[in-house]
This record gives C-alpha cells, sequence and structure tokens, in this order.
C-alpha cells in the first residue's frame, strides 16, 4: 500500500520503519528535513511538503507532538488538506484532546476524505515491533477500512467509539501511567534507606500490586537509573508527560471536573523541567524525587 507518514519524531520514524519492513511503499514528511534522511536511506520517500506526501498516498499517517503541529501539517501552507484529497484515509496518532481530533474529522470529511484516529498506547519500541496498543474512534466504515493498516501497527486495536473517543480513552489510559512516575519516587523514598540492590527493588515491586505493568518493560531502564548510569536511547520525556498531564486537565476542566492528582504530579514534573530535566526519559523523574528527599 503506499503510506505517507508525517512525523519523523521517535514515534513516527519507528512506525515508518515497521511499515517499510513490511513491505509498503512508504513515504515521509517530516518539518525538520533532516529527521527524514535515515528512513530515506531504508528506503523510504521523501516528499518536500506535506500536500506532495498526501498526493501520493492511499493512506496517510500523523503522529506530531501535539494539537499545534497538526494544525501546521493539516492546515498550513502546503499543508495535507491544501491539494485535492477525495477518497485518501487519514489516520491521526497523536496525543490530544478530543476535540482536536473532531474539529479536524470534519474539515477532512468536507475535503470528500475520511479521518479515523488512533493514539496509541507503548513507545518506541513496540512501535517498532507493531506491538502498540491503538484507541479507535472513527465511523465503523472507516475504522474497517483503516484495520488492516492498524493490525500491522498494534498489537490490539479497540475501537471505542466515534471520532473523539480515541483520543479520551488514551488521556484516560495516560493518567494513571503518569502520576504512577511521581508515586514511585515518593515510594522508593521510603524503602531506599533499606539500602536494597535496586534491581531487587524494581523486581519486588513489579511482582507486586505496588507496580503497574510498565515496569515490566521499563524495569531495567529504573534499575540503571536507580544505578546513576546511563538508561540509554530516550523514547518518553518529561517535556512529553508534562504536555499529556495539561491536555487531561485541559479536557477535565472542559467537563467541570478537576484532577487534583494528576494537577500535583504536573507540578512536580514542572520543577524537574525547571531544574533542566526537560528533556530527560520518564525513568529518571522517580530516582530525581527519592535523591531529593534524602537526608543530607
Ligand atoms: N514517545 C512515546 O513513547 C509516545 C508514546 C505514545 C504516544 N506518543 C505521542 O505521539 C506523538 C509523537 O511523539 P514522539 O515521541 O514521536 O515525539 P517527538 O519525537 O518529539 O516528535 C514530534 C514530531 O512532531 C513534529 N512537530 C512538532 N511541532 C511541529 C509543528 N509545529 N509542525 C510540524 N511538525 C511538528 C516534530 O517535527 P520536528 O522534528 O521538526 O521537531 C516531530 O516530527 C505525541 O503526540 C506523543 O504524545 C508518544
Amino acid at each position: 500500500m503506499k503510506v505517507g507518514i508525517v512525523g519523523m519524531g521517535r514515534m513516527g520514524a519507528a512506525i515508518a520503519s515497521r511499515l517499510l519492513g513490511l513491505g509498503h511503499e512508504v513515504t515521509v514528511w517530516n518539518r525538520t528535513p533532516q529527521k527524514a534522511q535515515a528512513l530515506a536511506s531504508a528506503g523510504a520517500k521523501v516528499a518536500s511538503t506535506p500536500a506532495a506526501l498526501a498526493a501520493q498516498a492511499e493512506a496517510v499517517i500523523t503522529i506530531l507532538s501535539n494539537a499545534e503541529a497538526i494544525e501546521q501539517a493539516y492546515h498550513g501552507a502546503q499543508g495535507l488538506l491544501s491539494g485535492e484529497v477525495k477518497g485518501k484515509l487519514f489516520i491521526e496518532m497523536s496525543t490530544v484532546r478530543p476535540e482536536n481530533e473532531k474539529a479536524l474529522a470534519g474539515k477532512v470529511k468536507a475535503k470528500g476524505a475520511a479521518l479515523i484516529e488512533c493514539p496509541v498506547g507503548g513507545t518506541v519500541g513496540p512501535a517498532r515491533d507493531g506491538k502498540l496498543f491503538g484507541f479507535v474512534g472513527g465511523d465503523t466504515a472507516d475504522v474497517a477500512r483503516a484495520k488492516p493498516l492498524l493490525d500491522q501497527m498494534c498489537r490490539r486495536v479497540e475501537h471505542v467509539g466515534p471520532v473523539g473517543a480515541g483520543a479520551s480513552m488514551k488521556l484516560a489510559i495516560n493518567l494513571p501511567l503518569l502520576v504512577f512516575w511521581q508515586s514511585f519516587g515518593e515510594a522508593l523514598s521510603l524503602c531506599e534507606d533499606l539500602g536494597l540492590d535496586p534491581a531487587r527493588v524494581v523486581d519486588i515491586f513489579a511482582d507486586t500490586s505496588g507496580g503497574p505493568n510498565v515496569l515490566k518493560g521499563r524495569g531495567p531502564m529504573i534499575v540503571k537509573a536507580m544505578l546513576g548510569q546511563d538508561t540509554g536511547p530516550i523514547t518518553f520525556d518529561v517535556d512529553l508527560i508534562r504536555k499529556d498531564l495539561r491536555t487531561m486537565i485541559d479536557e477535565a476542566a472542559s467537563q467541570g471536573k478537576t484532577l487534583p492528582v494528576a494537577t500535583q504530579a504536573l507540578k512536580c514534573f514542572d520543577e524537574a523541567a525547571q531544574d533542566g530535566m526537560n528533556a530527560s526519559d520518564a525513568v529518571t523523574l522517580p530516582v530525581r524525587w527519592m535523591r531529593k528527599g534524602k537526608k543530607k
């Protein structure tokens, strides 16, 4: 299939690599062109503009930082919707608010094309291996059309409602995950003085109700962070966490709801960013808190 992918960030590049590996004809575009070079070397075509990408593709995937980036990619000069896109399928995979996806779907429909959203759970490794968890929103017929491609990117695809529902579900899933990074730091500060081996501590948490799923995949990285070692390539950074928390809090406010725990976690992570950790991986956050609480 002719697939266009807009956004060669960590996730977009991993998804492009996955789809190239499965034999799709992949065209990519990125605002910063240098980041598309690795994919070009792996066999992807590089489009000069989003419009040129859309012209070549049957299905267009977008996975970008935030709503502003989506606005630029779809509606900017030479944006995805600036040319003829009738009959094409758009799959929007960024983590943004439901209202952003709904507004975009309306504009895509007005051009005679279809849009489904599929924000995902899972990070760079699962994206490269086709093991993401897709939270899908869209019309049933459009989702059925996208399903073969979604199944190649995701280990599990849950169609949870019309466009906007996927974004709601993704934000909900990320709330306990993101708050966990703070609560785990607080928990570590409680047991740190026992002087146990970090690998043993993480293993105990992972094998009890004190630990969520994320410890199974990311446990080794956390252990390295606790030992002060390099944790490897950054996959989910503190700025992304802060963006997701702000998005949840704004979404809740629009519904007349409050998220006190998420709000406090955001405050703690804002402090971490002010300390220069904005581009650090999530796994370093609990360790920062553990050390912060340590008696001098
Ligand atoms: N990382 C994860 O583990 C993970 C997991 C699940 C979901 N997500 C979600 O997936 C999305 C992408 O995450 P990521 O980790 O791949 O982020 P990333 O590495 O920071 O990449 C962000 C991408 O958005 C582009 N972008 C930002 N602002 C733009 C603008 N104004 N116009 C055009 N393009 C713009 C960037 O282009 P440049 O290269 O030019 O900056 C880059 O291609 C986010 O919504 C994130 O919440 C991430």
